[in-house]
């Protein structure tokens, strides 16, 4: 049984995604779609000059829709973020909405009938208008949301104690956006919950909160774009997908209970989300999860 990935988009997230995807062994056949076809090509042709000095062969597509079909998953990374979004990244709703009409109109024609895993921003919003436009079942259109926010949090919190970065758990949960927060009450180190470690600290949660929330811009304001962070989550998601692990992980999921989609710990395997999971938030953080599932729908029909 082989194992197929289709990547919209091959900018600077979409080819580290296939890069990243092409070195782990995950895949047997990627497709790659971009609507500029010399990079596209130049990288698949790049790609393919590594092949002789990897323990794996990945054979590769190039702008071909109709190969989506048996894909198990697509992945969207389609984006134009820019310098005046100053981290807002519903400022990428207009030109992502542009591209995802012709863009689901091909899955569709493809007989696509996997998994989506988007990263396209605002990924809250464009992961609820994938869904919508391709009908494909809610619990397998997924957004990488928080995950990212998740994982920055966790480095944040880690350089505080020393610790490896996965000594930490808990959760950003919400917008993938200015209106994510982290549950600091889901939040442990090495197994210890933060608030009873901060207590004798120098320093306030919120202090972190702000470094967590600013980490994608301070990124963007040294090289203009982000992707290592990203891709990681996706082919984490991607991994838990293709190896049915049932990995509870912080992604963007369709919430009934608030109605939009936004991040909120999810058990994902095969066939996408598996179940929801119940956190036991505080008052304050239900209230700033209520927020931000309202700051997601207001944003999105702006
Ligand atoms: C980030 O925060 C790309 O929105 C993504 O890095």
């Amino acid at each position: 049984m082989t194992t197929k990935i289709g990547i919209i988009g091959d900018g600077h997230v979409g080819c580290t995604v296939a890069h990243e995807l092409i070195v782990s062994g995950l895949v047997d056949d990627l497709v790659m779609i971009d609507l500029n076809e010399g990079k596209v090509n130049a990288d698949a042709v790049d790609f393919e000059d590594a092949m002789a000095n990897l323990p794996n062969h990945v054979n590769i597509t190039v702008n071909d829709y109709s190969a989506l079909k048996d894909a198990e998953i697509v992945i969207s990374t389609l984006g134009k973020i820019s310098l005046e979004s100053k981290g807002d990244r519903f400022q990428e709703l207009e030109y992502n909405k542009k591209q995802l009409q012709p863009i689901t109109e091909s899955i569709k024609k493809s007989g696509f009938n996997g998994i989506l895993l988007v990263i396209s921003n605002p990924v809250d919003a464009i992961t609820n208008l994938y869904q919508q436009l391709t009908g494909l079942p809610k619990e397998r259109v997924i957004g990488t949301g928080t995950l990212l926010d998740t994982a920055r949090m966790k480095k944040v919190v880690a350089h505080k104690f020393d610790v490896d970065p996965r000594s930490v758990s808990g959760f950003a949960l919400g917008e993938h956006g200015n209106s994510q927060f982290t549950a600091w009450s889901t939040v442990k180190v090495l197994e210890k919950p933060i608030s009873e470690l901060a207590k004798s600290a120098s320093w306030e949660l919120t202090d972190l909160e702000d470094e967590i929330v600013r980490g994608g811009q301070t990124v963007f304001m040294g090289k203009h774009y982000t992707n290592y962070g990203v891709s990681a989550a996706v082919v984490r998601i991607a991994r838990a997908i293709l190896t049915d692990s049932r990995t509870e992980l912080p992604v963007s999921s369709y919430q009934e209970k608030y109605g939009t989609y936004m991040s909120y710990p999810a058990i994902v395997g095969r066939c996408g989300i598996v179940a929801r999971v119940e956190l036991n938030l505080t008052p304050d953080e239900e209230s700033l999860l209520q927020k931000s599932a309202e700051t997601i729908k207001e944003k999105s029909q702006a």
